[in-house]
């Protein structure tokens, strides 16, 4: 028989449903079979909340929508009640939201910083504790979105890698202090084909010619999918990956391992 993924009946909690990398994990957990919980910043009328609504329905999964800021406790306590309260359980946590906060060491204001610590670290540790007793009855699973920041990075791309290296260090101690009952994987996605990476490319004269040359960068010749990203995440959450935990999996086709400056 083919190896086959099959998360039905299980629910999914994911952050940041409506765009990007989060849209399309939510589409890969329908796809295996999964109920889907997904939240965003945008309004549940909204195009992109409507739009992940119909994907998941599209594969005949369950799905629920609920309005979050996760840097708010209260919306975040609000979301997994909504989702317990929906599907009366919780097996595995995608907390992927996040955006990029890109300054410079000595220009990042006071703001900046505690903005970019509310949403792309604190926000991950409040929503784990709070699907903690849910995941913990079920054998559950909590992967973290970070970043190949965490490894290496770019002038002017502080604070963000700040946060997305001690994301890392996150992923270890709820692995260690949460286990045997919750495993917790991180994903360290490298340059993903994402709305805010074309906006990217399309800020340059030639946004082809860019494109071209960041694919150049990496030894795969391409750049990386946001399936792709749901597809590990789907895998990380299954059965077959249950020997894996407190490590983070960076997914860069193998830019990191090539010196840029030959
Ligand atoms: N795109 C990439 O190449 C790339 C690379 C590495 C890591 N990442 C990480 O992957 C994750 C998703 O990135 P993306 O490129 O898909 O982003 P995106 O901007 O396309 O989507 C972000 C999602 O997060 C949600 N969000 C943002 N702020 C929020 C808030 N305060 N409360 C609730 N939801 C909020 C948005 O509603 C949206 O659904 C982020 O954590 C990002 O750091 C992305």
């Amino acid at each position: 028989m083919a190896l086959e993924i099959n998360l039905k009946d299980k629910v999914v909690l994911i952050t940041g449903v409506t765009s990007g990398i989060g849209a399309k994990i939510a589409m890969v957990f329908a796809k295996a079979g999964a109920n889907v919980a997904g939240c965003g910043i945008e309004k549940s009328e909204s195009k992109e909340a409507v739009g992940f609504l119909e994907t998941v329905n599209n594969f005949e999964q369950e799905v629920l929508y609920v309005q979050s800021d996760v840097t708010v406790k209260e919306e975040l306590e609000n979301l997994v009640q909504q989702t317990v309260d929906k599907f009366g359980r919780l097996d595995i946590l995608v907390s992927n939201a996040g955006a990029n906060v890109f300054e410079g060491a000595e220009t990042c204001s006071e703001e900046d910083w505690i903005r970019n610590h509310e949403l792309n670290l604190a926000s991950h540790w409040r929503l784990a504790k709070l699907a903690k007793p849910y995941l913990e009855k079920k054998n559950g699973t909590i992967i973290i979105m970070t970043s190949n920041h965490a490894y290496s990075s770019i002038p002017g791309c502080f604070p963000y890698n700040v946060t997305k290296t001690a994301l890392t260090g996150l992923v270890r101690s709820l692995a260690i202090e949460w286990g045997p009952l919750v495993r917790t994987v991180g994903i360290a996605p490298g340059f993903i084909d994402t709305p805010g990476n074309q906006k990217w490319f399309d800020s340059f004269p030639d946004p082809e010619a860019e494109r071209q040359r960041t694919i150049d960068l990496h030894p795969v010749k391409k750049i990386g999918t946001s399936e792709e990203i749901g597809a590990w995440c789907v895998f990380l959450a299954s059965e077959y990956a249950s020997f894996a935990s407190g490590t983070t999996y960076l997914l860069d086709g193998g830019r990191s391992a090539l010196m840029q400056d030959e």
